[in-house]
């Protein structure tokens, strides 16, 4: 039998994430990579969290093969599981957020309603959406994991691209085709946006 008489919340006493971006002198924010498999978006992260930590700022990194090795490791790729997927890293970028963490996550992510669900539990304003556009033919073109291949061949079911659908985000915050662009270049546009708004200078 559940007796809530005897739970005591201690949230009045919690520190807050103000208090703990000001230990860290940064805002924290989440920045929230999208795109197709092999379309850069870890690459791109591991570099952005390089240059934000020589710059004295503390990131955390969520990525697509790691959370689906770890946490997530019940999960497929039906809708249903993809939706289930998006929400526990959602849910935990959040705690990361609240920590003062710059947050950024690397999963395909693959339609508006998904990345809404996440946005809506991080926060609109915490939320800024990284469209990673490489096109299709890039991505199977270097098919870093031959994974397009297996699933030309029908050895994987529901891939994305290619027997299941990608939807590309509207208004992003920035896209980075990296086709086009160099890595670095990539950084760089991201640094313009992203250090504005983290840098806490008034401490
Ligand atoms: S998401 O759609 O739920 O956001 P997530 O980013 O976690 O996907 O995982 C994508 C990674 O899983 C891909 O980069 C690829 O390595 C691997 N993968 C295995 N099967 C599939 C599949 N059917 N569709 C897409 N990616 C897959």
């Amino acid at each position: 039998m559940t007796d809530n008489n005897n739970i005591y919340p201690i949230f009045d006493r919690m520190l807050t994430r103000e208090d703990k971006e000001t230990l860290l002198k940064q805002r924290s924010v989440m920045i929230w990579f999208t795109g197709l498999s092999g379309s850069g978006k870890s690459t791109i992260a591991i570099a952005l969290e390089r240059e934000l930590h020589k710059r004295g700022l503390l990131c955390r990194i969520l990525d697509g093969d790691n959370i689906r090795s770890g946490i997530n490791n019940n999960l497929g790729f039906t809708e249903a599981d993809r939706v289930e997927n998006i929400r526990r890293i959602a849910e935990v970028s959040k705690l990361f957020i609240d920590t003062g963490v710059i947050t950024i996550a690397a999963f395909i992510s693959p339609n508006s309603d998904i990345r809404e669900m996440a946005a809506n539990i991080i926060g609109q304003d915490d939320f800024l959406e990284i469209y990673v556009s490489t096109p299709i033919e890039e991505c199977e073109r270097r098919d870093v994991k031959g994974l397009y291949a297996k699933a030309r061949k029908g050895e994987i079911k529901n891939f994305t691209g290619i027997s299941a659908p990608f939807e590309a985000p509207a208004h992003p915050a920035l896209m980075l085709d990296t086709s086009v662009l160099s890595l670095e270049e990539s950084v760089n546009k991201l640094l313009e946006l992203i250090l504005p708004k983290i840098q806490k200078n008034n401490i």
